[in-house]
């Protein structure tokens, strides 16, 4: 959601903005804008992608100093008006925001009384009224002065034509990070729009204001009393945000799973005592017998795959747990228990619905720790210990390998809680064996990419679809209809295979073809049970299972699209093994559809607003 990218330094602003800002699309977008600074401040905004902003930008464009913002509405629609950058009436403050203003109505009415034109409906163009009124002398004091006025969350950056040499940045809830040049900084809310320049960066904290000029940065808090954060060379390789010869990020993610799952699990694994070693829980063996159940929150698919981790917390650390989307858990008052142990589960580690939850069960005393991918991040820094995911930079939208780190995070979690339980040496032993072989595993279900795409031209034709699984199916199915609605946009619905005749089974016809979930496991013949009452009702069956499982008739009957094997695992590791086909059909489905799979409508990479 909204991105921002700032420059000041020897070269012209707006290519290198254009450029920063197509780096940014990913995160979700519906109109764009830059503002230099040369002779005088220029503006061009635009509702619609960064290359209609690219081909309508003036010829005229020169200046080495400005911002630029690709904006998620929020406060009024995406049009060119309400599109960043703002401007106070004389037009010589520009703005870029990311984040809510809350008291913008407040805001919006006293600048409205005082005889203030507000061109837009944004919450942003009050701060560069604001910014404009103050009678400080610098340009610190004078957004420092409007920062003072305004509740919500933000990442601003800041030009003023009065003070040509500078770039004011402020952060409260929303990221930005400052990135060191030779002679020209940058800065950016994410850092794939920096690292092709640099990977020297300072990450401001919340709270935090910073001055960019030619020559440097300066770092301060909002009393303008100096922070001295200082830049520090990070270890990122910029090709990861590059999709390389592939079509889309999803597609390269999706295929550097194996890689991935070796990252999370590297060094962490104890085969001579059968565990895990999780340094960053921050918990010794003591505090860790003394759980009694286990929260997880997190949002969208990494709720799902909490519910994967909670049953995989259940199974082997014999330890009460459940997952619930933290949108819902703040609002309803959740008792915070001493014996509780919480879990945050980000990619991002952005994400506000998960921040404010990991916030509210701090205040109230409850230990929480994070699964979290970027380091660094919001929630990783707000947890009292966590599991890095080691993924490796995500950029598209639909979550692929952070999901699936995810999952092993979990899976380490419950194999070392597990150990100081009743796990047995033996099963811990078995288990990390499984581990070990899942990276090669995935990698084979990857190698059927062109059967996988035949059976998704076969669904894409579909309005809808349902997807059915049991127990540790039923977040597998949860999570392959999260992905093809995703990215494909149709509908996809996803059920418990029991409870199909308690309802749904009255939606089942030729036009409606069902993903079923079938592992070899205690619930197989159940399973066929409800799948036979699917083909009778000539609705169409793709079926995710393993080789060992007989179909029977249902195998060669008329309904049946496709059976996708998938190697097996341990019976508790196998969910991520019958996810992964999941995401292959999404992909492939909404290629086929000619979907912008990295740019899903309405969605964006991180949901850093409530
Ligand atoms: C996943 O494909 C989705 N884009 C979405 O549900 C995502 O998992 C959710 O918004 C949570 O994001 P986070 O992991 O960054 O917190």
């Amino acid at each position: 959601m909204c991105g921002i990218v700032g420059y000041i330094g020897g070269q012209q602003a707006a290519p290198l903005l254009l450029e920063g800002l197509t780096r940014l699309e990913h995160r979700g977008y519906d109109s764009a804008g830059v503002a230099v600074l040369g002779t005088g401040l220029r503006i061009a905004k635009k509702a619609g992608r960064v290359r209609d902003l690219s081909d309508d930008l003036p010829k005229r464009f020169a200046g080495k100093a400005g911002i630029g913002h690709t904006r998620w509405a929020t406060h009024g629609p995406a049009n060119d008006v309400n599109a960043h950058p703002h401007t106070d009436a004389k037009g010589d403050v520009a703005v870029v925001h990311n984040g809510i203003i809350d008291n913008a109505g407040l805001l919006r009415k006293q600048l409205t009384d005082d005889g203030v034109d507000l061109a837009s409906e944004t919450d942003t163009e009050v701060l560069a009224h604001l910014i404009a009124r103050s009678d400080a002398d610098t340009l610190e004091g004078r957004v420092a002065d409007a920062l003072a006025l305004i509740d919500g969350t933000y990442g601003i950056a800041v030009l003023h034509a009065d003070f040509p040499d500078r770039i004011v940045v402020a952060r409260n809830g929303s990221p930005l990070i400052i990135g060191v040049g030779e002679k020209e900084m940058h800065v950016a809310s994410d850092l794939g729009a920096l690292v092709r320049y640099t990977t020297t960066v300072a990450h401001l904290a919340d709270g935090e204001m910073a001055t960019l000029t030619a020559g440097g940065f300066t770092t301060y808090r909002q009393d303008l009393t100096s922070t001295n954060k200082t830049a520090t060379l990070i270890d990122v390789d910029p090709a990861a945000y590059d999709a390389g010869e592939h079509d889309s990020f999803m597609h390269k993610e999706m295929l550097e799973q194996p890689t991935a799952a070796a990252s999370v699990l590297r060094g962490r694994l104890d085969e001579r005592f059968g565990t895990a070693h999780l340094g960053g829980l921050n918990m010794d063996a003591r505090e860790t017998r003394a759980i009694r159940r286990v929260k997880i929150l997190g949002c969208g698919s990494a709720y799902y795959v909490g519910q994967m981790g909670a049953s995989l917390l259940e199974e082997l650390a014999r330890i009460p747990a459940d997952a619930e989307p933290a949108s819902e858990f703040r609002y309803r008052n959740p008792i915070i228990e001493a014996d509780t142990l919480y879990v945050a589960v980000s990619q991002s580690g952005e994400t506000i619905d998960t921040l404010l939850a990991v916030q509210e069960i701090r205040r109230k005393g409850g230990r929480v720790i994070g699964l979290v991918n970027v380091v660094g991040s919001a929630i990783a820094r707000e947890c009292d210990g966590g599991i890095y995911l080691h993924a490796g930079p995500e950029v598209a939208v639909a979550s692929t390998k952070a999901l699936t780190n995810m999952f092993l995070g979990f899976a380490l979690l419950a194999l070392q809680l597990g150990r100081v339980r009743d796990l047995s040496i033996a099963d811990g032993k078995r288990l990390i064996a499984g581990l070990n072989r899942l990276p090669d595993q995935i990698a084979e279900i990857l190698g059927q990419e062109d059967q996988l795409a035949e059976t998704a031209t076969r669904l894409a034709g579909a309005e809808s679809l349902f997807f059915i699984g049991r127990v540790r199916g039923f977040p597998v199915a949860r999570e392959g209809a999260q992905k093809f609605k995703e990215i494909s946009y149709r509908h996809a619905e996803a059920y418990q295979t029991s409870e199909l005749k308690h309802g749904p089974l009255a939606l089942i016809s030729e036009e409606v073809p069902t993903v079923a979930v079938v592992p070899a496991d205690e619930l197989t013949d159940r399973n066929l049970g409800a799948l036979h009452e699917i083909a009778a009702r000539r609705g169409p069956l793709v079926v995710v299972t393993h080789a060992d499982v007989d179909l029977g008739e249902l195998g060669t009957g008329p309904a049946m699209i496709a059976r996708i094997d998938v190697p097996r695992n341990e019976p508790e590791l196998d969910p991520i093994l019958l996810t992964i086909p999941l995401q292959v059909l999404a992909y492939h489905a909404a290629l086929r559809l000619g979907h912008d799979i990295d740019k899903p409508r309405n969605l964006a990479k991180s949901v850093t607003v409530e």
